[in-house]
Parts: C-alpha cells; structure tokens; sequence
C-alpha cells in the first residue's frame, strides 16, 4: 500500500498564466523512486477540510533531483486553484508515494506523445527520461493548447527540440494562435480527419514499433485515438491517462445492488463493512475510518486498486484497469458495490 509522507517544497515556478509548478524537495536519507508517468496524491486542506487530489510528476527520476508537479487551474475548482494562490517555497504538503501505470514499456524504442494543455506534465517526465537516459530512444511530440502563452514547459521542449534534433520531434497545434506570423505548427483542433495532414508534419507516426501515450481533455482523447487506430494500431500499442471524466462516471442503478456486508484485508486486520447501495466499498471504509488508499475517487487513478478474492462485485467504471488487472479480480473500490454476500477484497 502507498505511504504517506511530508515534502518540503524548494520551489514554485509559474509556468504559464494559470500554471505552476512546485518543485518538492527529496527526502534526505531514503529518495522517493518513480517511473516516468507517474503521479503524486496531494493531501490539502482547503476551508478546513483535507482534499486529495492526483497530480503527475513531470519531473524525471533519470534527470531531476526534485519532485516536481505542475498544477493547472480548473476553472472554479478548489484545490488546483488554493495551491495556485497560496503554496510558496518552504511549506509543507502531505502526500502519498507515487502511483500509476502510465509509463512507457521497456521495449518501446519509438514513442509517439499525444498530448493537450496540463496533460503533457506526465509526458514531459516521459520525454526527459527516454531522451537523456536511453540513447536509442525516439519520441514524437504532438502538443496541443490553446495559444502560443498557454504552452506549458514551452521553453524547454524548444531546447530539447535543438539539444536532440535527430531523436525528438514537435508539432505544435493552437487552437486560437494569438500571432498572425505564428507558423510553428498547425491552427485548430487535433482531429481524425487531419490525419493527412498531421503525417505530412510527423511521418514516423506510421512507423510500425510505435508506442503511442495519450494524456489529454476527454475530446481531444477520442481524437487522438481515433487517428492512431487508423493508423493500424491496437490496444497493445495505445498507453492512456484521463484526469478527469467529463460525464462523471454514470453510477449503477441494478435491482442486484442492495446492502451487503463484506469483509476489506487492510493493513494485517480484517474488517466487516456494511456497504449501503447509494456508497461504493471505498465510501463505506471512509465512513468507518478505515485508512484506506485513494486519490481521485472517480475509476481514473487506480490509487484504490484492491483485490476481490472471492465474490463478485459491480464497478461504475473500470476504464482504470488493465484487460489484464480485470481478469486477475483487481477492483477500483471507489467504483465497487458488492453483488453477492461473500465479497473479500484484499487491499494489502
Ligand atoms: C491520474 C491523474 C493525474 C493528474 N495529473 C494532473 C496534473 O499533472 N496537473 C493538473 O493540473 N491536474 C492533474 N490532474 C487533475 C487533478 O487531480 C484535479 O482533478 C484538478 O486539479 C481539479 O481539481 P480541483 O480541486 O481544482 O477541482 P474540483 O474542485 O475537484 O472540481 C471543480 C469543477 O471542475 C470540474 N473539473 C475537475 N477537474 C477538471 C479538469 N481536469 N478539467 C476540467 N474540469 C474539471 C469538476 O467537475 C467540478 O465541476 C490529474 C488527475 C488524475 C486522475
Ligand atoms: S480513487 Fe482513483 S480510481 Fe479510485
């Protein structure tokens, strides 16, 4: 199960308008490791009132001695917006070690990035590590925003776009370009019909050891996927990250969900949960204290993966987990609701 721990952060750079980055300070005796790709839960309080919320690192564990996450503000959002306005360099934040499979496999040597506005924090971690740390490593970029200020790390892929001419390559795509003369790229949105045009900019995107990694507003998810499953790829090929889930994850209403009781393994005891048809497993653990791991609470981050060894449960969604996690009997707990009444779910 994840830890808890304490940072200090070293620094906040502000990235764009509504962006910032803070660059969190490694612990001094044991390191916290992660893959590329991975995220941090952040424990906040906000009005008095501890709110989790996941956040990629965008830093590299090959290249960085800082943790670092970049937050974006959401529009009317609580979190994202208090540490907008109130972390500085020297405070303190709660967090859990890092978590997720959004990593590239090892045996991707072409990695095609599909990215939009705060979802390229991930990639960028991705970026860093496949060109500084593996020679043999190539990686398209296809960056999507708004205009030419709300690019987020702007000044550093450009470096990179220079420092390793040969194995990394930028398109640029701006919905509203706010330069008459800005040329660097394509105008518009990221759409399946473009394909042409985007191969006329990126060639290698049809090149057969691709590995695409998409991370991105829903839209522009469905976009971009619908491009790379034109191109011939499948599932095996296309590696994806949702922050967040526009429809909300339409919950179950099934005459099969009614109260039950189950038994959650956590931490070396077991506990007997009641779990009501309005809650998920996750909800009926909070409301008894029980420490449970979590973050987003909405099937997207897998931090409440458990695993059901015996009885069968409903989810709300499952898009977070693997075919194969499915077949093993991993739950998102936050997603559960029991069907039968010998449900175990192991959360060690
Ligand atoms: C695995 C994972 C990794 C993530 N990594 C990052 C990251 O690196 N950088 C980053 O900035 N964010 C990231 N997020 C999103 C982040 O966790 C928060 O959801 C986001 O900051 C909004 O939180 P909030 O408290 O400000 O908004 P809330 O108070 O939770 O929501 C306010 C309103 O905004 C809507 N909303 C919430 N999130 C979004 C969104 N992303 N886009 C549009 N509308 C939204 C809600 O439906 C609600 O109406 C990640 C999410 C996940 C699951
Ligand atoms: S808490 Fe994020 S998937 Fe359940």
């Amino acid at each position: 199960m994840s830890k808890y721990i304490t940072l200090k952060v070293k620094e906040v750079v502000k990235e764009t308008a509504d962006a910032i980055t803070l660059h969190f300070k490694q612990p001094l005796f044991r390191k916290i490791k992660y893959k590329p790709g991975q995220f941090l839960t952040l424990i906040v309080p906000v009005n008095g009132q501890s709110q989790r919320r996941s956040y990629s690192l965008c830093s590299s564990p090959s290249t960085d001695d800082t943790l670092a996450v970049t937050v974006k503000r959401v529009k009317g959002g609580s979190v994202s917006n208090y540490l907008n306005d109130n972390i500085q360099e020297g405070d303190k934040i709660d967090l859990m070690e890092p978590m997720g499979s959004f990593t590239p496999p090892e045996a991707a040597k072409n990695l095609v990035l599909f990215g939009a506005g705060s979802g390229i924090t991930p990639l960028m971690s991705v970026i860093k590590t496949a060109l500084v740390a593996d020679a043999s490593r190539q990686v398209t970029l296809v960056y999507a925003n708004t205009h030419e200020n709300s690019i987020i790390f702007k000044k550093q892929i450009a470096e990179f776009e220079s420092k390793y001419s040969g194995r990394f390559k930028v398109l640029h795509i701006l919905s509203q370009p706010q330069s008459p003369n800005w040329g660097n790229g394509l105008r518009g949105r990221l759409e399946a019909s473009r394909t042409e045009e985007i191969l006329q900019h990126c060639p290698d995107l049809k090149n057969l050891s691709n590995y695409f990694m998409l991370c991105g507003p829903q839209g522009f998810m469905v976009e971009a996927e619908n491009i790379v499953r034109g191109l011939g790829f499948d599932n095996e090929r296309i590696i994806k990250e949702s922050f967040y889930q526009e429809n909300g994850g339409a919950a179950l209403s099934s005459a099969e969900i009614i109260e039950r009781t189950i038994k959650v393994l956590l931490g070396g005891q077991t506990y007997e949960l009641a779990v009501a048809p309005s809650k998920s497993v996750l909800d009926a653990a909070l409301d008894k204290n029980l420490d449970m791991p979590y973050s987003c609470q909405s099937g997207l981050c897998t931090a409440c993966r458990g695993l059901c060894k015996s009885g069968k449960v409903k989810m709300d969604t499952s898009d977070g987990l693997s075919d194969k996690e499915l077949s093993e009997g991993y739950v998102l707990t936050c997603q559960a609701h029991p069907l039968t009444d010998d449900v175990v779910i192991d959360m060690n």
